[in-house]
């Protein structure tokens, strides 16, 4: 797929961070655009900026915690569009707190966000890309879905859970015209992790160096843009962080060593 002008493109998490940059990119190419994340109001200023670049880019708030909602949302989106070429799956939230101090709803909260609600949207609109016989389904996991991180114990096992569901599914594709893309950012300089859950469910409210020195949205999404183009099934997008993947795969005594590290 070399052109993404009129592809009717899902893409959750767009009021913020990388699905922002994506929303702007994606139009800039002519991409007709589905908007979705919790705040209608950011996604109203982002549909905005859409608009002057491309012809059709409507907004479908949802919560993706809400799994009992998916249907209907899902409904309303296809009765405008008809169908759904790219769905991206980008909304997600981190976490900023030891395990031994987190109440099970806490986790639990994690996981409906990044791994059920992701899941449940994928379920509903896996249907109409069989019907059409093509498509792509992006999962935007994280370089926590490939080793474990102190702080964030709920939500690399939700990102280790999308790697998993979203390689077997593309095993499961493997005769149809749909391509399953896992893209795993390192450290991209969003507000990540002010708006990473603690302990309480409270927002984090500070941002960590590590994010602060990450790589720019834009540059982000420009890549992941490019991984779709070229139907990649996997890439890494970051600085120096994403050579921890393959130092947890090659040198896990190093891993084990620097893991325990890292600051923030
Ligand atoms: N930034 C990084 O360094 C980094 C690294 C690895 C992976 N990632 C992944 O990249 C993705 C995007 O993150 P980001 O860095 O752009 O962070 P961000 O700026 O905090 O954006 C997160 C997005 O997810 C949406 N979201 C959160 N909870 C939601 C819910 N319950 N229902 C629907 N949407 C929800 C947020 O919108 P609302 O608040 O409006 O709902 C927002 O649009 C996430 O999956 C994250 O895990 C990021």
């Amino acid at each position: 797929m070399k052109k993404l002008k009129n592809k009717i493109i899902w893409i959750t998490g767009a009021s913020s961070g990388i699905g922002q940059a994506l929303a702007i990119a994606l139009a800039y190419e002519g991409a007709h655009l589905i908007l979705s994340a919790r705040n209608e109001a950011k996604l109203g200023i982002i549909q905005k900026a859409c608009r002057r670049y491309t012809s059709f880019c409507i907004i479908e708030p949802l919560d993706l915690s809400k799994s009992e909602n998916i249907d209907d949302h899902v409904d309303n989106v296809i009765k405008q569009t008809g169908s759904i070429d790219i769905l991206i799956n980008n909304a997600g939230v981190s976490q900023r707190a030891l395990a031994m101090e987190t109440p099970i709803e806490i986790d639990r909260r994690i996981m409906e966000v990044n791994f059920f609600g992701t899941v449940s949207l994928t379920k509903r609109i896996l249907p109409y890309m069989l019907k059409q016989n093509s498509g792509n389904i992006i999962a935007v996991s994280s370089i926590s879905g490939k080793f474990g991180f102190p702080l964030r114990t709920t939500y690399s096992a939700s990102k280790h859970a999308v790697q998993g569901f979203f390689e077997s599914l593309r095993a499961e594709l493997k005769n149809e015209n749909i391509k399953v893309t896992i893209v795993s950012p390192g450290r991209i300089k969003t507000n990540i992790s002010l708006n990473a859950i603690t302990t309480d469910g409270s927002p984090y409210n500070i941002m960590d160096a590590g994010q602060a020195g990450g790589m720019s949205p834009e540059k982000c999404a420009k890549k992941i843009i490019s991984a779709i183009k070229k139907q990649r099934k996997e890439v890494l997008i970051g600085n120096k962080e994403i050579l921890m993947v393959y130092i947890r795969r090659w040198l896990p005594a190093l891993y084990h060593r620097l893991v325990t590290k890292v600051k923030n």
